[in-house]
């Protein structure tokens, strides 16, 4: 049997949260045409399958054979390839309601009869959803507030989509938001007295509906991937007041991050147990390595509140250190250095 054929190789796609996204897999059909005679029509033998290679174990994402689709229990509902594959060469999937746990490597195999081919498919899911609540208190936002708190935040207000699928990766705010389309929700995975809302003890998105604009409540806010990095200066020693850690950043060519830059800047992966100021006045760190010390052993972005009730932000002349964010040069300023090399 000839080496497996497949046009495409080792190749790359990226999708952001709760979007769609679709894995290449083309198959050329000069591949199955040497050794056994088909007919192209015939896509009834034809065998698809798609699997999420993980350390845990392979995973069944998808096969298709003779119109028949079987689908694995965490795609229920999100994925799908083409109905007449063969005569396209064309085996893609096409994956819905992006989750960050999609991410990863996919596998595409392709039978027909006694040949076999094969081709892997790495995934990269970008976006995350963060919980905001403003420096005033809980609960204090009304719509226009909220949508203006997120864009402070260097984010937007989340999508109902957005939410659901930081849920389905395991989201659990008992805080009450608004969202886009001005309902008003807040995602469970760990129910308990107290975040019942109108599911009870099943975990899900909690919702209220929509509700006037007038009404307060924290926010959702969404922010997908960073254009630049997110950095700690390495040269703090003695811990900065909020001016002063604006300040510092700009020492480095950069300014204090926003917590959209924080948030994004770890679900990248950035991990530090400090403390350090960002844009609006909060008091964050990102922890992707759980360490007991740090965090508690639990993954995400900590929020220092000055009150025990989880409400208000630090004074500023208090002392943290300091994250910053550089923008990635864009092509524009790349040309414009480039004219004044020539002059
Ligand atoms: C995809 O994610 C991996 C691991 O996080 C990263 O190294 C790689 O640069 C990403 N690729 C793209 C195209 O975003
Ligand atoms: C909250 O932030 C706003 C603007 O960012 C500021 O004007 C206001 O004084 C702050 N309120 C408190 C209680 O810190
Ligand atoms: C939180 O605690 C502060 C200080 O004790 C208090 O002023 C504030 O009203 C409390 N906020 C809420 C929402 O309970």
């Amino acid at each position: 049997i000839s080496p497996p054929n497949l046009v495409e190789k080792s190749s790359h796609a990226v999708g952001s949260l709760a979007g769609s996204v679709v894995l290449p897999c083309h198959f050329s059909k000069l591949m199955f045409s040497t050794s056994t005679p088909h007919t192209w029509t015939d896509d009834e033998q034809l065998r698809i399958k798609w699997t999420k290679l993980e350390a845990e174990g392979e995973k069944v994402v998808l096969v298709s054979q003779a119109g028949v689709v079987k689908i694995g229990s965490a795609f229920l509902n999100r994925v799908v390839v083409k109905k007449r594959p063969l005569s396209d060469g064309d085996a893609s999937l096409t994956m819905l309601g992006l989750r960050a746990s999609d991410a990863g490597l996919y596998r595409c195999e392709v039978m027909l009869g006694m040949e076999d081919a094969q081709d892997t498919v790495r995934l990269n899911v970008t976006g995350v959803v963060f919980h905001y609540r403003s420096n005033v208190s809980r609960y204090s936002m009304d719509f226009l507030e909220a949508v203006a708190a997120c864009q402070q935040a260097g984010a937007n207000i989340a999508t109902p989509e957005q939410l659901t699928a930081a849920f389905e990766d395991g989201l659990d705010q008992c805080d009450a938001g608004w969202l886009l389309d001005q309902t008003v929700r807040y995602p469970i995975t760990r129910p308990r007295p107290g975040c019942a809302g109108d599911l009870l003890s099943r975990p899900g998105v909690r919702t209220y509906g929509t509700r006037p604009l007038t009404e307060k409540y924290d926010v959702y806010c969404f922010v997908d991937k960073l254009h630049g990095e997110v950095f700690y200066p390495p040269s703090i020693g003695e811990k900065l007041t909020l001016q002063q850690a604006r300040e510092e950043c700009e020492k480095h060519d950069s300014v204090l991050a926003s917590p959209g830059h924080l948030f994004a800047a770890w679900r990248a992966g950035l991990n530090r147990c400090d403390y350090g100021w960002l844009s609006d006045g909060s008091v964050r760190y990102p922890i992707t390595v759980p360490k007991p010390q740090c965090g508690g052993g639990l993954l995400g972005v900590r929020t220092l509140y000055k009150y025990e009730n989880l409400t208000g932000f630090p004074e500023p002349s208090e002392r943290h250190g300091a994250f910053c964010f550089k923008a990635l040069k864009t092509c524009q300023s790349t040309a414009a250095s480039f004219h004044k090399i020539e002059m």
